[in-house]
């Protein structure tokens, strides 16, 4: 049984990764933004931490972690874009202040969630060897805060960063249009019958369901591994044409009631992307959920908010 802190985790990733931690019997602290907790937050240890400021840690003074999963981050590509300041404040120095607290708690180990914005367009599959050659300032943020995380194993804090492709599942916050392009199509399907596009539709997403995200992540704990980065996605590309197609399929509506339009692109966003998580295989790793099931889960997830 370990003592884990997990930054972000009242968001859609930190809370299913929160649930499944506990019932392998580990003691979980959360720490978030204000507003974020919920009820279903109710069995952890929580605290309101805004990770920007290192004075905010001082409510954990004292405490020790032998890990930490650092979550917390603004999500957001086109967020980055137009509040930049924001971003670095969240991404870089919120992650430089985790690696200073790590070293405050006495912690093991980072085990960080970077991103495949880092990549930026590669054709072909996207190994961890790739360069990095984000698009976008949340891109960058997440690069520096690789950066910073590798720097700080000098003072002996071991890591392990999972690049994650895009998360879709239960528990994603389905009234946030600015983060998630499943979560996004699927809520315009369910209260409206207009999808809104940004961009082509020969863009392509490798879409990777929740709980194979939080196995993956789990993995990190037993990782021996110095410094090991893990890509984590289905290694399967879905254009967005095909996303909508399985989503109006999904759906209880008549398909031919559906206006699907496309509202024009915003900077920052990438063409496409999918992953070679050959690496992470190897390590016992493998994609349990197909996209059709998992998107089916979603759907009744999204009925039951949004309804
Ligand atoms: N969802 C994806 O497809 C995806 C893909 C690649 C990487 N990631 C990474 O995975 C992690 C979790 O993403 P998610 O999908 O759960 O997003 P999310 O937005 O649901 O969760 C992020 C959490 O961080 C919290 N947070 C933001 N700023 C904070 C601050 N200053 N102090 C404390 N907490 C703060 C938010 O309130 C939120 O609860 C993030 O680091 C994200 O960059 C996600």
């Amino acid at each position: 049984m370990y003592n884990i802190l997990i930054t972000g985790g009242a968001g859609f990733i930190g809370t299913a990764l929160a649930k499944k931690l506990l019932t392998l019997n580990h003691k979980i602290t959360i720490i978030d933004l204000k507003n974020k907790f919920s009820s279903i937050h109710n069995e952890f240890d929580k605290y309101i931490l805004d990770i920007i400021d290192y004075k905010n840690f001082s409510i954990l003074k004292g405490r020790s972690y032998d890990f930490i999963f650092h979550l917390a981050a603004q999500t957001s590509s086109v967020i980055s874009q137009v509040e930049p300041t924001l971003d670095v404040d969240t991404n870089v120095k919120g992650t430089l202040n985790i690696c200073n607290f790590a070293r405050e708690c006495n912690a093991k180990k980072i085990i960080f969630t970077s991103s495949m914005a880092t990549y930026g367009n590669v054709k072909g599959k996207v190994t961890e060897n790739n360069k990095q050659i984000p698009l976008s300032n949340y891109g960058v943020s997440k690069v520096s805060g690789e950066y910073y995380i590798n720097m700080y194993n000098q003072f002996g804090i071991k890591n392990t960063i999972f690049r994650l492709f895009n998360v879709y599942g239960p528990g994603q916050d389905m009234l946030n249009l600015r983060q998630g392009m499943a979560s996004i199509f699927m809520a315009q399907s369910i209260v409206s019958n207009e999808i809104k596009v940004t961009g082509s539709f020969s863009r392509y997403r490798d879409f990777i369901y929740i709980d194979d995200v939080v196995n993956a992540l789990i993995l990190g704990i037993d990782e021996k591994t110095d410094l090991s980065i893990y890509n984590v996605g289905s290694q399967e590309a879905t254009t967005v044409a095909q996303l909508i197609d399985l989503i109006l399929e999904i759906n209880d509506k008549p398909k031919d009631d559906f206006k699907v339009i496309n509202i024009g692109s915003h900077d920052g966003d990438q063409f496409g992307s999918i992953s070679d998580s050959g690496k992470l295989v190897k390590l016992g790793w493998k994609v349990k959920v197909p996209l059709l099931v998992g998107m089916k889960n979603m759907y009744i997830y999204a009925k039951k908010v949004l309804l």
